[in-house]
């Protein structure tokens, strides 16, 4: 064989095998990126975030009573009849006073976290010498520092309890309403008879659904 058809015939094998290693090449790569997870779209990335919506149509209910079953508890269940509900009974969390925080034990955090997840806020609160409990006020005090828009839009509820509540209701709802305002929360309303419960339930059980 003459010497220039040697070199023909080891020209094309070479380009032969070039041409083999490259279709290899993509045909593997081809192989990986079917393998790989879809990348994940938003509508995806939504749906992963299915369970925290229905966590957010849950009804909040903060017992601010040093009983956790006591009159107030019983006022924010008649109100609640037939709602599906959490509730926090302040009294079982320490929440340190403003300006008196120390991170390792404070649990403002808890019951904060609850608030942002639930959408409407039931707050009960017995009459303490003529206003708010201090587990409440202290609870609205922290809240100051939270201000961040992260309860915009939620519901908020009031029931006050007291064996002669006449004069803390004005005062204590005023307050309410203030905290609603500075945190662009709706103020639905609030009730300490019979009669104003059933009403504020009825606004409430038709938010809830
Ligand atoms: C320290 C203290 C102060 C109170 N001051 C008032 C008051 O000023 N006006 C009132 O109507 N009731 C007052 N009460 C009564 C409670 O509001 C009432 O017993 C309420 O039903 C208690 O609710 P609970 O069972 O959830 O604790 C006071 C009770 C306590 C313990």
């Amino acid at each position: 064989m003459q010497k220039r058809t040697v070199l023909s015939i080891v020209f094309i094998s070479i380009l032969i095998l070039g041409g083999l290693i490259i279709w290899k090449e993509y045909s593997d790569a081809q192989a990986r990126t079917k393998e790989q997870p879809q990348k994940i779209s938003r509508q995806t990335f939504e749906n992963k975030r299915q369970p925290n919506r229905r966590a957010l149509n849950q009804q909040l209910f903060i017992n601010a009573s040093q009983n956790q079953n006591g009159n107030t508890a019983a006022l924010g269940r008649r109100l609640l009849e037939n709602i599906k509900y959490k509730q926090i009974s302040l009294v079982d969390y320490h929440i340190h006073q403003i300006g008196q925080v120390s991170a390792n034990k404070d649990q403002f955090n808890v019951v904060f976290k609850n608030m942002k997840s639930s959408k409407n806020i039931i707050i009960g609160t017995p009459v303490y010498w003529s206003d708010m409990s201090g587990y409440l006020k202290t609870l609205f005090d922290r809240m100051g520092e939270h201000e961040d828009g992260s309860l915009r839009g939620k519901n908020v509820y009031l029931v006050i309890q007291g064996s002669d509540p006449s004069d803390a209701i004005i005062p204590i709802t005023h307050v309410v309403k203030h905290l609603s305002d500075t945190f662009q929360m709706n103020f639905i309303g609030e009730a300490t008879t019979d009669e104003q419960v059933a009403n504020l339930h009825d606004k409430l059980f038709q938010n809830s659904r």
